[in-house]
């Protein structure tokens, strides 16, 4: 895995959350996806979360159960110490998602800015893979990554930039026939010290098959 978990450790214990590039107050085009596809009762999961604030506002909006996951102790520790109370439904994972194996499906799984931190062909094939175990049949896959004209690093680690189309494909080439792309949407995300990062965020449906 590129950087390691203890990049991600060092990272969360150096700069509080909203000191992070990827910092967003209220992760809006995140949210929209998420509340075209989930219903409340219906298990969700957010991969990579960091301390996103997206499990707050699903938490506000009466969904769940929620699972959080990520490589990182120490953002999983901001999110539920931010959460106090609130955060006692959630179901929270530290995992390297390259190498995890759900126990159980979900509904929707949501990723903004993990995927394409994965420049190796076997951690996008162990992501593949845990993405197809852990989505039951018709299940939504939501992943945003920085989109082709998007930076070229991410936390002083290079990524993998990807249009709507060439992560569809490369979704095909790790799962061939599994995942159909049912929509995409670029946006411009601002980061806390007012750099523009291009996003695409693309919406797959697991196949009956
Ligand atoms: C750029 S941050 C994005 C955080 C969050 N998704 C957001 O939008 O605010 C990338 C996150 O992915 C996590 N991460 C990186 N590699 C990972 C891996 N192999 N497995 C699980 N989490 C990983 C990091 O710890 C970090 O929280």
């Amino acid at each position: 895995m590129a950087g390691g978990q203890q990049h991600w450790e060092d990272v969360y214990g150096a700069r509080s959350e909203d000191a992070l590039t990827w910092f967003e107050a209220t992760p809006a085009v995140s949210l929209d996806l998420v509340r075209d596809h989930l219903q409340p009762g219906e298990p969700f999961i957010d991969i990579g979360a960091g301390a996103s604030r997206l499990v707050d506002v699903l938490i506000e909006e009466g969904f769940g159960p929620i699972t959080v996951l990520d490589v990182s102790g120490a953002a999983l520790a901001v999110s539920r110490q931010r959460l106090g109370p609130r955060g006692e439904s959630v179901t929270w994972i530290e995992a390297d998602i390259t190498t995890w194996e759900p126990d159980r499906t979900y509904a929707v799984w949501h990723d903004r800015a993990v995927f394409h931190f994965l420049t190796d062909a076997d951690d996008r094939a162990g992501y593949a893979r845990a993405l197809f175990d852990a989505l039951r049949p018709g299940g939504i896959g939501i992943i945003a990554t920085f989109a082709d004209d998007g930076p070229e690093m991410c936390s002083g680690l290079p990524v993998v930039r990807y249009a709507p189309e060439a992560l569809a494909q490369e979704l095909d080439r790790l799962l061939p026939g599994r995942f159909e792309m049912l929509e995409a949407t670029r946006h411009v995300h601002i980061t806390p010290k007012g750099n523009r990062q291009s996003f695409q965020y693309s919406v797959f449906r697991k196949t009956h098959r």
